[in-house]
């Protein structure tokens, strides 16, 4: 088996992992509870798998961060990444919050003004956006369209003339960062997709100003996702507020910086920078340019209020170790396939919480050895019919799910103090094969 990546220090124990939630408790009586409302009692009557974000977390996660910005003096408006958790009670959540989207499909967009942000609140990004999604997003009056590369530029002008609007137009620059992530959502390097290369984005914003259709505003950097230290932060918003000031120099208007997302959160005992570290390194970069700033953040508002709630189907010993088998898998949360990732895994009932822990492979039932969702972790005894949360799975948790194996996209829940609802169905089987056709020539 490959291992996991290496770590020295030992797992932090479910105890330990609680205690760093501020939404999870453990109850003597019934066992592990998100918010007021016992998982088991959610299990019980939605079945699992299933996802459960707490909408307290969210909002004080949400009003951190503005605390934190406002408390640099950083006058910051947040655009919440839909891609991270595009669930419409989570947008509504943090639309009553005051919280704007960034979007990088009309689908996303769509979702978006659904859930109640106007489009005019909203930004757009992304490498590849098709001209049908462009018309769109201009029709809807979109507040902003970061604009990735001088092809984009010019169908985004093509497009707003033809349909008699002005894009308001950032230039995201790839400022050639390394954020020291996972090289699978580092963004910012020369040799990434991403962004417009520095070296160009003066010239293009300057054509950007002589386009018809086409308001440039200011410019955009997101070097990565899952960032544990602000160096690269800095060194981003550097390039940001140098190039700023360059522009402005050649007499173009430069009046917004956005400086995407990409804030860590510790999934383990990683040290992961606070809010108003961020805040920090944004107002020292550019404090002095008098510009508004934008930021994007996903991960760090709603990647902690999830967990996956999943059942033991059953546990088996061999000669190659112990492995729980749960009914969540790798089709319903990625991570620890995708980018090795590591998430905390800690039983429901409190009595499994207390009783005496030996290694374990945790896995789910897809046809893939990387099918795994922790490796050597300590739990205890855990019969078919146990149940475990997995942790910090708010973010990129139920939106990268698929159907692989024919395996039904779990239910999702959002809890409020003691309330619940169910937020998205478990559709029926018959649903995987809805919009299927056999050819007639087959039949
Ligand atoms: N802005 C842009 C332009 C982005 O591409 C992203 C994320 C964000 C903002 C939000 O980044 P965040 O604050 O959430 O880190 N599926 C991966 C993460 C992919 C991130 C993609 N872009 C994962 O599970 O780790």
């Amino acid at each position: 088996m490959t291992p996991m990546p290496a770590t020295t220090t030992p797992d932090p124990t479910p105890a330990e992992l609680i205690a760093g939630r501020p939404h999870l408790a453990m109850h003597a009586m019934d066992g592990l509870l998100i918010d007021e409302v016992p998982l088991n009692a959610i299990a019980d009557i939605t079945g699992t798998p299933v996802w459960v974000y707490s909408a307290s977390s969210i909002r004080r996660r949400y009003r951190m961060l503005v605390g934190a910005l406002s408390a640099a003096g950083v006058e910051t408006h947040i655009h919440y990444a839909v891609k991270a958790n595009d669930r419409l009670a989570v947008l509504r959540l943090l639309a009553a919050e005051g919280a704007g989207a960034d979007v990088v499909s009309e689908g996303e967009l769509r979702r978006a003004c659904e859930a109640g942000i106007p489009a005019g609140n909203i930004v757009f990004s992304g490498v590849g956006k098709t001209e049908r999604e462009v018309r769109f997003a201009l029709i809807q009056g979109i507040a902003q369209i970061n604009v990735e590369s001088a092809e984009e530029l010019e169908m985004l002008s093509a497009i707003a003339t033809a349909t008699g609007h002005t894009a308001q137009v950032a230039l995201r620059i790839n400022p050639d960062v390394d954020a020291g992530t996972h090289a699978k959502i580092t963004t910012g390097r020369a040799q990434d997709k991403f962004g417009i290369p520095y070296a160009d984005a003066a010239a293009l914003y300057r054509r950007a100003a002589a386009l018809p259709g086409i308001q440039p505003v200011g410019l955009a950097a997101h070097i990565g996702s899952q960032i544990l230290s602000l160096a690269p932060y800095r060194a981003a918003f550097g390039r940001l507020a140098e190039l700023t000031r360059a522009l402005r120099a050649d007499g173009l208007p430069v009046r917004v910086i956005d400086c995407g997302g990409g804030l860590g959160i510790p999934y383990r005992d990683e040290p992961a920078p606070l809010p108003a570290a961020l805040a920090g390194a944004i107002r020292s970069a550019l404090r002095d340019l008098d510009a508004g700033v934008l930021i994007e953040p996903g991960r760090w508002l709603v990647g902690p209020a999830g967990v996956l709630l999943s059942s033991v189907i059953l546990a088996k010993q061999t000669q190659g170790g112990r492995f729980v088998v749960l009914d969540a898998a790798m089709n319903d949360l990625v991570r620890p396939a995708m980018y090795d990732a590591w998430h905390g895994i800690v039983p429901v009932s409190p009595v499994d919480a207390v009783a005496a822990p030996a290694p374990a492979d945790v896995v789910g039932p897809v046809c893939e050895s990387g099918d795994t969702f922790a490796r050597d972790r300590l739990l205890p005894p855990l019969t078919p019919g146990a149940r475990v949360a997995i942790l910090d799975a708010g973010a990129y948790g139920s939106v990268m799910s698929s159907s692989y194996n024919a395996r039904l996209p779990a239910a999702e829940v959002m809890v409020d103090g003691s309330n619940w609802s169910v937020i998205r169905q478990r559709e029926a089987l018959a649903d995987l094969w809805r919009g299927e056709r056999v050819p007639h020539w087959l039949k």
